[in-house]
């Protein structure tokens, strides 16, 4: 893994945009998306740039079960809200939080990855170290999977919802296999609350408990980095 350490969200998310670039300028065509407060900074950049998706697909790493597309905490929402409205993709993959027949949204899901190779993949990280909606301990062999959300994990993202008990409490979410096919993978993540899941990713052993330490495997991860972050790294 290559660590880069910048002073602001800013600046690391002015790196991820260059990262980007390159990898479409390069030839990419399928593009692994995260939802969350990490990458709006870099949708807001790609919003505003001259790059054209309109030949590339995006396959997003995760939704909420049970909240309608039209949900404005759904992932769907997120995305059209922060990216596909503004820059067109010419596919959009999101998991279906509203399917009736999970096993066969499961399915379907893999199928899309599997006929997409994603060629670069966004990812933030959770305090507890998820990636994706991977939750502690991680399936590492795992493909698209049905899972509970962490207690941590609802106690984080309820600062986005009214209260606790509005926070959905299952998700659909890419598996870690999945995540671990991507030809590229860049991983961002900015504050201090991040900054223990942060060094248990670079200085930690590979441990299901830390899902995100699995990248250590990877050839080609980099991971951006602000100050706060950082600040427990060696
Ligand atoms: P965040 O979420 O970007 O909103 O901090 C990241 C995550 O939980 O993976």
């Amino acid at each position: 893994m290559r660590t880069l350490v910048f002073d602001t969200p800013a600046e690391a998310s002015q790196k991820a945009f260059e990262l980007v670039r390159e990898s479409l300028e390069n030839g990419s065509t399928t593009f692994g998306l995260a939802t969350g407060s990490t990458p709006e900074k870099l949708y807001e950049l790609i919003v505003a740039s001259d790059l054209d998706f309109s030949q590339a697909s995006s396959i997003n790493l995760d939704e909420y079960y049970g909240l309608t597309k039209q949900d404005s905490q759904s992932y769907a929402y997120f995305m059209k809200k922060h990216l596909i409205s503004h820059k067109p993709f010419k596919n959009v993959y999101i998991p279906d939080g509203e399917a009736q027949d999970i096993d066969a949204e499961l399915a379907r899901y893999d199928k899309i990855i599997e006929e997409n190779p994603i060629d670069l993949q966004i990812l933030g990280i959770g305090n507890n170290g998820h990636i994706g909606f991977n939750e502690p301990p991680a399936d590492f062999n795992g493909r698209t999977q049905f899972i509970d959300l962490d207690q941590s994990t609802i106690e984080a993202n309820a600062r986005l919802f009214d209260s606790i008990d509005e926070v959905p409490t299952k998700a659909l979410t890419m598996g870690i296999k999945s995540i671990m096919d991507s030809k590229k993978i860049i991983l961002m993540a900015f504050g201090e609350e991040k900054a223990r899941a942060v060094q248990k990713l670079i200085e930690g052993p590979v441990d299901p408990m830390v899902p995100a330490s699995v990248l250590q495997n990877h050839p080609d991860v980099v991971v951006l980095l602000d100050k706060a972050s950082a600040q427990f790294l060696a």
